[in-house]
């Protein structure tokens, strides 16, 4: 597939796509969201690539859904039209997959941030949900990702009153991981994915899902799929070369099975 919307690389076992409407400050439209989609989709089933990244450009990682794709939709044209269901499909990705967010991040683009499973913030990050001032609420998961993230009294400030989040606020209300310069912010992502890259590809998996799984079920429940997935690795070759690397006082080789 030609990519009008992205750019993709991969670097050392990390998948990278990388919003690419400058002009528009990346606001996510159908068709750049149908791109994005299918090149993480193909990483996800690249066994040479243990981690996903996506990034925008210094100014913006994504303004938000693109209002003028929106602005005269009725309701049956939105139910119709399989724009949010790609936040859904981001939730499903198997591997990790890292957002390195600079300057704007806000409506769907923060929400696209939050579906990811880490986020790398550049010191102009800035994170918000302003759907307010456009007449309707957040509808890509922003009410319910930012509230388990930040907690109800600051959610219902940033959806209500379009407060926003610099990256140190971030990072300190458990929203970003991370806060690195501007001028290196895409190599200290890379750099911080190709880490998670190496890990054993099967563990990296099954961590993302248990992790994950606890935003979904009782603590009861959720210490069951942690218990199955952990004795679940036991069947793997990587789970023997790993305890036997460090018995032996060797570096571990990752095989993936
Ligand atoms: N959709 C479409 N175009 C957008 C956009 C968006 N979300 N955000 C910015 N743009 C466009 C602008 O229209 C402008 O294009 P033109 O040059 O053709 O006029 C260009 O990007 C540059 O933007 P500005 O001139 O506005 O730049 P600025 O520096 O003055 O302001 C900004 C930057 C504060 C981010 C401002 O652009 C802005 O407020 N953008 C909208 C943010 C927003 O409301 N996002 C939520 C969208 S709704 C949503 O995401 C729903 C959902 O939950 C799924």
């Amino acid at each position: 597939m030609e990519y009008a919307n992205i750019l993709v690389r991969q670097e050392q076992g990390v998948g990278i796509v990388q919003f690419n409407r400058p002009k528009a400050l990346n606001a996510l439209n159908r068709e750049m969201m149908a791109e994005v989609m299918h090149a993480l989709e193909q990483f996800d089933a690249d066994p040479g690539i243990g981690c996903l990244l996506v990034t925008g450009n210094e100014r913006a990682f994504a303004a938000g859904a693109d209002i003028k794709e929106m602005a005269q939709a009725t309701p049956v044209d939105m139910l119709n039209n399989p724009f949010i269901d790609y936040w859904d499909r981001l939730r499903r990705l198997a591997k990790p997959l890292v957002a390195a967010v600079s300057g704007f991040a806000l409506g769907g683009g923060c929400e696209f941030a939050m579906a990811c499973d880490m986020i790398v913030a550049s010191e102009s990050a800035q994170f918000g949900q302003p759907e307010i001032n456009l007449g309707v609420i957040p509808g890509a998961g922003g009410t319910q990702r930012l509230t388990r993230a930040v907690g109800k009294a600051l959610a219902m400030e940033m959806i209500l009153a379009d407060r926003r989040l610099n990256a140190d606020e971030a990072v300190r209300y458990g929203l970003a991981n991370r806060v690195v310069p501007v001028e290196s912010y895409l190599d200290e992502a890379i750099r911080f994915a190709v880490t998670i890259a190496a890990q054993a590809p099967v563990a990296a998996r099954l961590a993302k899902e248990a992790i994950n799984a606890a935003f979904e079920t009782s603590l009861q429940a959720g210490l069951a799929h942690e218990r199955r997935l952990f004795y679940l690795l036991f069947s793997t070759e990587d789970q023997k070369e790993g305890m036997d690397a460090f018995v032996n006082k060797r570096r571990a080789a990752w095989q993936g099975r």
